[in-house]
């Protein structure tokens, strides 16, 4: 097989970083199976020339750029404008070997006009890249047992994937096909920031949450040619139409069914359940908001504006639940995923090698005005980490963590918290927290990922 690593071909680069230099050898550009479909499908991987971990027992990381389910090019080391180091140099400055590879992604075509980036496209060509690094195992400083994948909103959706589809046999056709390596592909360690994941419920989710709020606040960028001034955003409030607010009814009240045929439980054993006026589930959520704000006071701010927030003798104590998603606002019209035509990164997806853009709801399908087709149930599978949970032959990570701002509205508050509880109902090591006062982004505190990871292990 041509896919050996020649520890010998690498570049030595340096980057200055709070002043010094990180010095690394670079591999650029690799590809890491045997038939790829696209120059997309290669490897960076980058070692540093200090470290403090012994050869063959470098923790790698796994960074993947996925956003919006488009295509993620194989990220490499940079120093951000402002002097912040992006997530490979932060790796790199820990002593972390970084293997950064670029995943597939819709919109992508072959050259004949067949769409090659649809779902299971991006997540199987993460998984190919992880069994390449175990082919190589004797030829990399790398410990293969110590993968940390990581990714934010869609790259969210990835490491949330290869951290709880680990060797699955639903995947191996697809890898099969593009020639990846005959390898495990479990990892031991999966970083998801705002994973935009179980995409098949998070429209009645987006609406349990959000019911009643009709305007939809969404930022829109002027970038400084059309004002000659510095770039902005400005918010744009659309409303919702009141055949909008009828479908927001109906997938309401199917989120609070999905959620009582899932069986879940708290850590008392009591069960999660969604009433009209609230529930168990509901006040599960509060809980973890509470955290949240209890750890923003900790860390010196000022909570006192937030009039949805209670405190007593500089304690928040507790908080109302209606005021904080008000507070939150709606970002997304109905329905936010599966829209009936068919216009969401979602929907382009689920197409095939043949259809641009399908359905993957059965009440989007019912209700398509495109005469949208309906993505295989397989395909939908494929996407979604909460089928796998329960399922003994993937293999899980070794801990999963989840963030999701507590401000971020790109999908549901709801949907991290039921992917944790399962996973810790099925007895997987799992934390979740809604970091204070962040949207939808990623990699704010990667710090702490690292100290987990070594700390998970004293093996420097
Ligand atoms: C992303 C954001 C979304 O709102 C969405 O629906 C899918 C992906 C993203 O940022 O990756």
């Amino acid at each position: 097989m041509g896919l050996t690593f020649d520890k010998n071909s690498y570049e030595v680069k340096s980057i200055t970083v709070n002043g010094e230099d990180l010095v690394y050898r670079a591999y650029e550009g690799i590809p890491y199976v045997e038939s790829p479909q696209s120059e997309l499908q290669v490897i960076n991987i980058y070692i540093p020339e200090k470290s403090p971990y012994k050869e063959g027992r470098m923790p790698i990381f796994l960074p993947n750029t996925v956003g919006g389910y488009m295509p993620g090019k194989a990220d490499t080391p940079k120093v951000w404008e402002d002097g912040t180091p992006n997530s490979l140099v932060q790796a790199l400055l820990r002593g972390y070997m970084v293997a950064a590879p670029g995943l597939r992604g819709r919109g992508m075509k072959n050259e004949k006009g067949e769409n090659i980036g649809v779902a299971p496209a991006d997540i199987c060509d993460y998984k190919a890249a992880v069994r390449y690094l175990r082919y190589n195992k004797e030829h990399i400083p790398g410990d293969t047992e110590k993968i940390i994948s990581n990714g934010t909103s869609a790259g969210g959706a990835m490491s949330a994937l290869l951290g709880t589809t680990g060797n699955h046999p639903d995947y191996e056709p697809y890898l099969d096909a593009i020639g990846a390596v005959k390898e495990r592909d479990d990892i031991f360690y999966a970083s998801c920031y705002c994973p935009i994941i179980n995409l098949e419920h998070a429209d009645a989710a987006y609406e349990w949450e959000f019911f009643g709020l009709w305007d939809c606040h969404q930022g829109k960028y002027i970038p400084p040619e059309h004002t000659g001034e510095e770039g902005k955003w400005v918010p744009v409030v659309r409303q919702m139409t009141e055949e909008q607010k009828k479908v927001s009814e109906e997938l309401k009240n199917q989120f609070a069914l999905y959620v009582k045929n899932l069986g879940l439980t708290d850590a008392l054993g009591v069960p999660l359940v969604l009433e009209e006026e609230g529930g168990t589930l509901r006040d599960l959520l509060c809980w973890y908001i509470l955290q949240s704000a209890d750890e923003a006071v900790k860390q010196g701010e000022n909570l006192e504006p937030y009039g949805w927030l209670l405190a007593r003798g500089g304690e928040i104590v507790a908080m109302d639940y209606q005021m904080y998603i008000k507070y939150r606002t709606r970002m997304k019209d109905t329905p936010a995923f599966d829209k009936f035509n068919l216009t969401t990164p979602e929907n382009e997806l689920f197409g095939n090698t043949v259809h641009e853009r399908r359905h993957f709801t059965e009440y989007s399908h019912k209700h398509s005005c495109s005469n949208g087709e309906m993505a295989e149930p397989l395909q939908i599978k494929m996407m979604n980490p909460m089928e796998y949970v329960s399922d003994e032959r993937a293999v899980k990570a070794q801990h999963i963590r989840i963030r999701h701002g507590a401000i971020d509205r790109d999908t549901s508050v709801f949907i991290p918290l039921l992917f944790a509880v399962l996973l810790q109902n099925n007895g997987v090591s799992v934390d979740l927290a809604y970091p204070w006062g962040k949207w939808h982004m990623g990699d704010y505190d990667l710090e702490k990922v690292f100290d987990e990871v070594d700390s998970m292990e004293a093996y420097k």
